[in-house]
């Protein structure tokens, strides 16, 4: 299953999103939680310390393939995900691993 949460600023997506990762890795079901926040917090919502979130090293852009489709930049892993998360996922509590996208190294074309 895969679950994309996106939204108005502010309105809680962050904590739906750790907390439904939370849910589902309790249930007994392994999570890979991505967080693609350019400004990203979470680390802190799946239950990290702070110490550990910035002591979290980002995916390499390297990793990162971006093609056009229909006008629309999609961003792609360049290896298989299993590979990415054995890593550079971090363990977190209930059963869940998180892999950090990073941010952007410049601005775009809107
Ligand atoms: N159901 C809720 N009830 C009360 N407060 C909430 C609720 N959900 C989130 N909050 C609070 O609202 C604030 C914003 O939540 P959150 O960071 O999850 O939003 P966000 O959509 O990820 O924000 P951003 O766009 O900045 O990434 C946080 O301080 C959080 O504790
Ligand atoms: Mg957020």
């Amino acid at each position: 299953m895969k679950v994309a949460i996106s939204g108005k600023g502010g309105s809680g997506k962050t904590t739906v999103s750790g907390t439904f990762a939370r849910l589902v890795g309790r249930a007994g079901h392994p999570v890979l939680a991505i967080d693609a926040d350019p400004n990203p917090n979470l680390a802190l919502t799946l239950g990290l310390t702070r110490e550990t979130f910035e002591s979290i090293v980002p995916l390499p852009h390297g990793l990162m393939d971006h093609k056009r489709v229909n006008g629309e930049v999609v961003v792609s892993l360049s290896r298989p995900v299993e590979e990415v998360d054995a890593k550079f996922g971090i363990d977190c509590p209930d059963r869940v691993r998180l892999l950090l996208l990073g941010s952007p190294t410049g601005a775009g074309t809107g």
